[in-house]
């Protein structure tokens, strides 16, 4: 997928003077639809302020990787990760020295380290210091290890020199930014390390994103849900070293990677390919499947004398209390989402009983929240046991702690072995 309508871009910005290009970046990238988060480092703010970036990403900017409040808020290794990609704009040779190096004294450098997406780096500098034998073996190495760069581009330079070392223009880095999305971001661990992780040896199945239902062979009824929680989990599941299948409808984010994605566009569809892929240790409907459909017409409907067309709605099957009622074969872990615009803990409770899954994870989907579509969820998870409401967190941290709590309920014996 190249668009970047849904994207997620984390703005790394050093200290260059080539920095007040990164406010115009920013500026691009959000007129596209991405999402820019942006850190800044401390040489950073000596060329361009804290506050300007702010306005121009319409987020938080982070800067200290020892504040406290910052960490509250969103920890270093959650920053790095709840990206599609980063980009590091400008990237200076002391930045890319720290990078080839390991190297971790500050926020910048240390989710550089620490993250699991692919990093595209614009580079600025002197012509000297990009011609230098040092800054030359930092960027072979960095490449070597995955980092994608743009630029740097000749031309002269705010020293007075004439050369390479000019950070590309935004629009080229733009562009650049498509191109890297255009394959999957995640670099997923060696499975070496995935073998150890909480769901090792476990197969799981989950459902996500909305369905489509046909009208006729043009026309559709559908809904708002984006897939990320869902995709996000299935993520999740699969770092925590699962065998997951992820039965997704139609959606305009990234398949994640390590995960065997089915895409389907109805429910009935949807239904036979959950059928398929069990059975499972977990089965996950995180999906928003629509709930009716219309006997499709085999014709695109056309405007007549007798006035609108009526629809006779027929139920859609439900696919989450289809999986729960199995006689034989039932996933020991099977959870359902609730997603709610009044009462959510309530209509949870009942859907906990009514689809007769053994966790609902329940969240207020009414427009004011931004929830669905957005990138953060606040979920109560509800169960025979009680409710736990978490705090608002990002879909990918929401979708970490899920993974482990599911991974803790199957060790713990919760729910008792299904009866085969
Ligand atoms: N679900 C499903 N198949 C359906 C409808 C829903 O698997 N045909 C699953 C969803 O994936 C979710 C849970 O059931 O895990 C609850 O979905 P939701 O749309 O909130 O509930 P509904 O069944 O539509 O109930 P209500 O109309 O009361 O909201």
């Amino acid at each position: 997928m190249t668009s970047l309508a849904s994207a997620r871009i984390l703005l790394v910005v050093g200290g260059g003077v080539a920095a007040y290009k990164s406010l115009d970046l920013a500026r691009r990238l959000r007129e596209r639809g991405a999402r820019v988060r942006a850190v800044i480092t401390r040489a950073g703010k000596h060329f361009i302020a804290p506050l300007s970036l702010a306005a121009l990403t319409g987020e938080k900017v982070f800067e200290d990787l020892f504040s406290l409040t910052d960490e509250a808020e969103m920890g270093h290794i959650e920053l790095s990760r709840d990206a599609d990609l980063i980009v590091v704009a400008p990237a200076t040779a002391d930045l890319l020295a720290k990078a080839a190096h390991g190297l971790a004294d500050d926020l910048a450098s240390t989710l550089l380290l620490a993250t699991d997406k692919k990093i595209l780096a614009a580079p600025a500098m002197n012509l000297r210091m990009w011609l230098a034998p040092a800054t030359r073996r930092n960027v072979a190495a960095l490449r070597d290890d995955g980092m994608l760069f743009i630029g740097p581009n000749d031309g002269s330079m705010a020293c007075g020199e004439f050369g390479p070392g000019r950070m590309a223009e935004p629009l080229e880095i733009v562009a650049a930014v498509e191109a890297a999305l255009s394959s999957p971001t995640t670099i997923p661990l060696p499975p070496s390390f995935v073998r150890g992780g909480a769901l090792a040896g476990k197969r799981v199945v989950i459902t996500s994103g909305p369905t489509h239902e046909p009208v006729d062979p043009v026309r559709y009824i559908a809904n708002r849900s984006s897939g990320k929680q869902g995709h996000a989990i299935a993520r999740a599941a699969a770092e925590a070293g699962a065998e997951v299948v992820l039965v997704s409808g139609p959606v305009a984010i990234p398949d994640p990677s390590g995960v065997d994605v089915v895409r389907v566009e109805t429910a009935r569809e949807m239904l036979a390919a959950v059928e398929s892929a069990l059975p499972a240790d977990i089965f996950i409907a995180a999906a928003a499947v629509a709930d009716w459909r219309v006997e499709a017409a085999g014709e695109k409907l056309k405007k007549g004398a007798d006035g609108p067309p009526r629809f006779a709605l027929v139920e859609n099957p439900d696919i989450l209390a289809t999986v729960a009622a199995r006689a034989s074969g039932r996933p020991r872990l099977v959870v359902g989402f609730a997603a709610e615009t009044e009462k959510v803990v309530e209509h949870a409770r009942a859907k906990l009983a009514r689809k007769k899954c053994d966790l609902v994870v329940a969240n207020d989907v009414s427009p004011a929240t931004g929830i669905m579509g957005g990138d953060a969820n606040e979920v109560s998870l509800v169960g025979p046991d009680g409710v736990e409401s978490w705090p608002k967190l990002g879909k990918d941290e929401v979708a970490r702690r899920l993974v482990a709590e599911f991974a803790r309920r199957l060790s713990s014996g919760q729910p008792d072995e299904p009866s085969r």
